[in-house]
């Protein structure tokens, strides 16, 4: 289990002297629990540790994290392990991460055939059919136009999906809602090239094409491409990784992770969806009476405790900081409530700013554990008004086992000797 959180919040009552300060204002009931956590100083207090004795490592190339983080890792699924190793998914580790950007290593995969390994120079961007001027870029052409930088998360429609299981799962945050993270994305805004092409009447629909040996492809309303779409072309201020799409993706803010097109080759404006085989065999939502919903963009809004969650373990009682990530495809997320009573109760969590639209909002609440069990819930609001539902309200409509854009609210119970578990409720 990365150790990352367990450590850190637990000592943070008795170590980190400034948090500290800041809690002793606020609560008087705080000071009382901090002052029984205090610890005593060991005997070798103030000898220098050992690796002040000698020189440190020299500089590297390119950076790496501590070796005693090494367990942080992406959690990965392979579906087809034996035909198409590639194909399947690698989550992003929520419970041992913080703030809000992903770190690029750590950012969620979802590859349908694999990552090709595609030589920029040769790499090429198609804009044709329904337009007065097909253009080819090459990425060096594309680099030249102003770019622009936003933090937006992307979330696979999949994720949560081992929520949708008869019995909930004892696995991690990361496991469970892994298939989100949040990078910042520079790029070119889509309809500066698509008003340079010049689009025809009649054109409504584009046809979204990949380089990688899936040819994975969605067709995407013209109205979304004009509106906040971009060619990413950088993740976190470097080149996009391999993994995200190098050398370029399609980036759709806010909508179903699949239709963000990796490795994208290929933009053909057209008068009606294409009907690709990755939007009639997949990517649509099941309902009872049998009929299926298609085209269903738009992510819910939706959060997740972070920490403390399934894995960690509160290892005495006193303050605990709750914590987690908010997000939505409407927009900016408004509100976070915490439960720490199985919903009979709500009280609002601090939003960390700033707030990107369709990013990752990180919340914190201080929070009391005095060695009983709880069931704790997070629940986000946006700025559409939309309220994050329970389990019950979102599966009401569809079929049994759809696990396409899950956003109910997950519970995580604290048990007497403060582990964690993973509960429906
Ligand atoms: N684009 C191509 N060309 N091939 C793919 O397999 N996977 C899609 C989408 N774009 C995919 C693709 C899916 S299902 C998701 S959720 C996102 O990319 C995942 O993006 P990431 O791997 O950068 O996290
Ligand atoms: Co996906």
């Amino acid at each position: 289990m990365p150790p990352k959180n367990s450590l850190v919040k637990n000592l943070l009552p008795s170590l980190d002297m400034p948090k500290r300060r800041r809690f002793l204002t606020g609560s008087a009931s705080v000071a009382a629990t901090l002052s029984v956590t205090s610890l005593t100083l060991p005997v070798n207090a103030e000898e220098n540790p050992l690796w002040m004795k000698t020189p440190g490592k020299p500089m590297s190339g390119y950076g790496t994290p501590s070796t005693f983080e090494a367990s942080v890792k992406r959690p990965f699924a392979s579906g087809y392990p034996t035909v198409s190793p590639g194909t399947g998914s690698s989550r992003t580790p929520h419970q041992a991460l913080e703030g809000t950007i992903t770190p690029s290593g750590l950012h969620f995969e979802r590859h349908h055939n694999g990552v090709p390994d595609i030589d920029p120079l040769q790499h090429e961007l198609l804009i044709h059919g329904l337009v007065e001027r097909p253009l080819l870029f090459k990425l060096d052409a594309l680099s030249r136009y102003p770019l622009v930088n936003r933090v937006h998360f992307i979330e696979c429609s999949g994720n949560s999906g081992p929520n949708s299981a008869p019995e909930p799962p004892q696995i991690t945050a990361g496991a469970i809602h892994g298939l989100a993270s949040t990078s910042e994305w520079t790029g070119v805004p889509l309809a500066l090239l698509l008003h340079e092409a010049g689009i025809k009447p009649g054109a409504t629909w584009i046809l979204a094409e990949g380089a990688d040996a899936a040819s994975m492809s969605r067709s995407i309303p013209l109205n979304k491409a004009l509106d906040d779409a971009m060619i990413a072309l950088y993740q976190n201020g470097e080149r996009l990784r391999p993994e995200q799409g190098y050398p370029m993706r399609l980036l759709l803010p806010g909508w179903e992770g699949n239709t963000n097109v990796k490795w994208l080759r290929r933009l053909k404006l057209t008068q009606a969806p294409t009907f690709t085989k990755d939007e009639t065999s997949k990517y649509t939502d099941l309902q009872k009476d049998g009929l299926a919903r298609q085209f269903t963009f738009g992510l819910g809004v939706k959060s997740v405790i972070t920490f403390p969650s399934y894995g960690h373990k509160l290892e005495r009682q006193g303050l605990y900081e709750i914590t987690g990530i908010a997000w939505t495809g409407a927009g900016r997320i408004t509100r976070v409530e915490i439960s720490t009573n199985n919903g009979l109760s709500w009280k609002d969590a601090t939003l960390q700013g700033p707030v990107h639209s369709k990013s990752f909002t990180r919340f914190r609440l201080p929070w009391h554990w005095h060695g009983t069990t709880h069931v704790l819930q997070s629940r986000a609001t946006d700025d559409s008004g939309a309220v994050q539902p329970t389990r019950t309200v979102f599966t009401a409509p569809y079929a049994k086992g759809m696990n396409f854009h899950n956003n109910y609210i997950q519970a995580w119970a604290i048990d007497a000797n403060g582990s964690l578990s993973n509960v429906y409720t």
